[in-house]
């Protein structure tokens, strides 16, 4: 075992209730992976040791939150609880007009329809997560990342790597006019949670409002952001998080947001935004897919639990302790010659598998591999964000991602700093035996988002 002399600060709350893990023998772990056909997502989560799949819906929630579950209004329509979430959110963000929905895709699909986006237009953001690409694309509109090229190269340190390429936007729109809406996703969650820069946000409002271009916050993150600009960006040290979102929002038309990550909520999601017109046009739609405007395909009480949610996530305590566990792992990673995404991201921490297995072509899909070891041999499930997650066959031919991570992500208020000295030994370990992997195959593709159904064999050296 590798030993660590770091330490944490106490985080900012204590234990109430607890929900206990067991690690399952390794030959149990094969088989579970075996029967899962070798995806992870099939694997059952009692069969998991420490969980760092998502960190969507899998926050603890506090007391306060609980107890707001005992208030949840069941009415139909207009339950007290959705005017409460309806005035936090408001507050936060300074947007006129809330709708709730029951998590983040189901906000994006909205936002589609109202924005009419169809096979004649195109979406840009710095980069679009899974979802939110795949909701666009099935209108039949065509996505585009414009990240700075920065965020590929995964060693380099810069504070503000989610930031879109300003330039690369302007010529985008002048080569392309039908750019039908612009979304900066806050923080980055494909390029492994890096933060947007005030300026940048302000930068890309001003290039979508001076060519009347929708520009919408796809903010599933925005307290984890807001955090890193108090930290990194000049002006900002004296504000509060809850102020400098506030001026986040300021910048952009609306927002769509899962409030899984940032709302400390393990299910709920939102729109908020200040246009009349496109208010009433989700209102109408939401009728038909997620119910009443009011309640938005949750119950009263998630809406209660979400609003006290959204108030307590942008506690600085909170926020200061986030931040520090994140780092803590990730530098810990790195400090024993981990390739890692640097820098640390706010949500996640991101092996980089192109450094970790040098020796398994794209083609074999190495971060699922590295995916799959790490859980058969350590009981630990993170996510692949690489090949399966975003190759894509173009005339025939597949075009592979720049970037080939295992992400990490860390539920919030869940896992202790022994949880991650578990991670850390247990990763270490395996970087001494990274040889002996071996990539896969794909069984079957079942195309769009295609890393939660798909199947695959091991390839046998
Ligand atoms: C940036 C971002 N946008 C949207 C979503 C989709 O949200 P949901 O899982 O609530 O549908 C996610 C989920 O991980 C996300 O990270």
């Amino acid at each position: 075992m590798t030993k660590l002399d770091r330490r944490l600060p106490p985080p900012p709350f204590k234990i109430k209730v607890v929900e206990p893990i067991k690690i399952i023998p390794q030959k149990e772990r094969k088989l579970s992976l075996e029967a899962a056909g070798y995806n992870i997502f099939n694997v059952a989560s009692e069969n998991v040791y420490i969980d760092l799949l998502t960190d969507s819906g899998t926050s603890a929630m506090s007391d306060f939150q609980w107890a707001g579950l005992l208030q949840g209004d069941e009415a139909y329509a207009q339950c007290k609880n959705f005017f409460h979430l309806e005035k936090v959110i408001k507050e936060i963000t300074g947007y006129k007009y809330v709708i709730p929905t029951h998590q983040g895709r189901s906000a994006e699909n909205l936002i589609c329809f109202a924005y009419n986006l169809n096979n004649a237009k195109m979406a840009v953001s710095n980069q679009f997560f899974d979802t939110t690409k795949a909701n666009i694309e099935t209108t039949g509109a065509k996505t585009l990342d414009l990240v700075i090229h920065e965020a590929y190269d995964t060693s380099l340190v810069l504070d503000f790597k989610g930031n879109l390429d300003t330039n690369a936007l302007k010529n985008t729109i002048e080569k392309y006019e039908n750019i039908a809406l612009i979304v900066l996703t806050i923080t980055n969650n494909t390029g492994g949670g890096q933060p947007v820069s005030m300026k940048n946000i302000a930068e890309v409002s001003k290039i979508a409002k001076s060519n009347n271009i929708p520009f919408i916050l796809d903010a599933a993150r925005f307290a984890e952001n807001a955090y890193f600009i108090k930290l990194r960006e000049k002006g900002y040290g004296e504000k509060t998080p809850r102020a400098i979102a506030r001026e986040m929002f300021s910048y952009a038309d609306g927002c769509m947001v899962s409030a899984k990550k940032d709302g400390l909520v393990n299910i709920g999601g939102f729109i908020a935004l200040n246009d009349e017109n496109m208010f009433n046009k989700i209102k109408e739609r939401m009728v038909i897919i997620e119910g009443f405007p009011t309640y938005g395909g949750l119950a009263g009480r998630d809406l209660e639990a979400m609003a006290r949610g959204l108030e307590e996530v942008l506690s600085e305590d909170y926020l200061e302790y986030r931040y520090n566990q994140l780092q803590y792992l990730g530098n810990s990673l790195a400090e024993f010659g981990i390739p890692v995404l640097q820098p640390i991201g706010g949500h996640s921490v991101n092996l980089d598998a192109l450094k970790f297995l040098p020796h398994i072509p794209q083609s074999q899909f190495p971060a699922w591999a590295l995916v799959n070891t790490l859980y058969e041999r350590y009981g630990i499930r993170a996510v692949e964000l690489g090949s399966v997650m975003f190759a894509r066959k173009e005339n025939n031919i597949w075009i592979y991602p720049k970037l080939e991570l295992v992400r990490l992500a860390i539920p919030r208020r869940v896992y202790s700093q022994e949880h991650l000295n578990y991670v850390i030994d247990s990763i270490v370990d395996l970087y001494q035996h990274g040889s002996e992997i071996s990539g896969y195959e794909i069984t079957y593709d079942p195309g769009v988002l295609r890393h939660f159904n798909a199947r695959f064999k091991p390839i046998v050296k």
